[in-house]
């Protein structure tokens, strides 16, 4: 007896660009997309990591190509987005992923006067500029299809501001309004504009605030990034930290046919810690 045919969702053959694709979480999100047969554009700052996650996708049977972007320069996401839709002849999701903290030598707030203006643009620059940029000039692509996908990375941060990272915070929770307010205007385009809300996953960005938090308080000296990582997963209702794919099936669940009428949603991955 046979089985029956495997429940497409959609997506196979689509073409997706994910920003910060070189990272934890956008390689999470390239290896659950690649699964459902989506060709990828992988763009990061680092050329590096952007290859690395290319070479990574090879053992999928999709095309995957690697694209050095800086989504704080508009005319990069320019010419990254022409140059996606000249190689697959189509864009139709993108994931805006990339995301920072502050700059290599951030300060933590509590006191709030510890956050220097150069940590609040950077961090607005690249979480919420480079959002706003990425969708400017991939919307020009996907209009007229009556078909597309947007996803931007938010955070827990930003549904429930952390007083460590007051200016974090704010541009998630701007990334969720801006969500908002691009939805309504593409909906009848037939495009989709969600957000995620991940809590705790284990990448470089948590290390750089793991070591941040033991420089800063005494009650994390003497512990390591990651015993420090594991108190914060311990003070949320499942106990359980995300993995990269814990976010990337959500990504690929709103990219799917299935979630074709939610739009304007931010969707918490978190473990619960959030509930409102
Ligand atoms: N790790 C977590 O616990 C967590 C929780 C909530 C939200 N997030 C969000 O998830 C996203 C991914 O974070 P991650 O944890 O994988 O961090 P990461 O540091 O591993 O990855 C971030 C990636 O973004 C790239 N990047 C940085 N600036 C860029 C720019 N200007 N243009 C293009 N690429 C750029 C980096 O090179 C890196 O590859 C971010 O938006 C982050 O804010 C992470």
């Amino acid at each position: 007896m046979s089985s029956p045919p495997a429940r497409e969702r959609g997506l196979k053959g689509k073409v997706a660009l994910i920003t910060g694709a070189g990272g934890g979480i956008g390689r999470g999100i390239a290896r659950c997309l690649a699964e459902e047969g989506v060709h990828l554009a992988l763009a990061d700052i680092s050329k590096s990591g952007a290859e690395a996650a290319a070479e990574e996708m090879e053992k999928f049977d999709i095309s995957a190509v690697p694209y050095t972007l800086d989504v704080t320069d508009k005319s990069q996401c320019e010419d990254v987005v022409d140059a996606v839709n000249k190689k697959f002849s189509s864009l139709d999701i993108v994931v805006n992923n990339a995301g920072v903290i502050g700059g290599a030598d951030f300060k933590l707030g509590m006191p709030l006067s510890d956050i220097n203006e150069d940590d609040w643009d950077d961090t607005y620059n690249v979480n919420v500029k480079g959002v706003f940029l990425l969708c400017q000039a991939s919307l020009e692509k996907m209009k007229g299809k009556g078909w597309g996908r947007i996803i931007n990375i938010s955070s827990r941060a930003g549904r429930d501001g952390r007083e460590t990272i007051p200016h974090y915070s704010a541009s998630k929770a701007a990334v969720i309004i801006f969500t908002q307010a691009l939805a309504r205007e593409v909906a009848r385009e037939g495009i989709t504009v969600n957000a995620v809300c991940p809590g705790l996953i284990w990448s470089a960005m948590w290390k750089q605030i793991a070591e941040k938090l033991r420089e800063k308080f005494p009650n994390f000296q003497g512990k390591t990034t990651r015993e420090i990582f594991d108190d914060f997963v311990e003070q949320t209702p499942l106990g359980v930290e995300q993995s990269t794919e814990d976010i990337g099936r959500v990504v690929a669940f709103l990219a799917s046919d299935d979630a074709k009428t939610i739009t304007g949603q931010a969707i918490l991955v978190d473990s619960g810690a959030v509930m409102h």
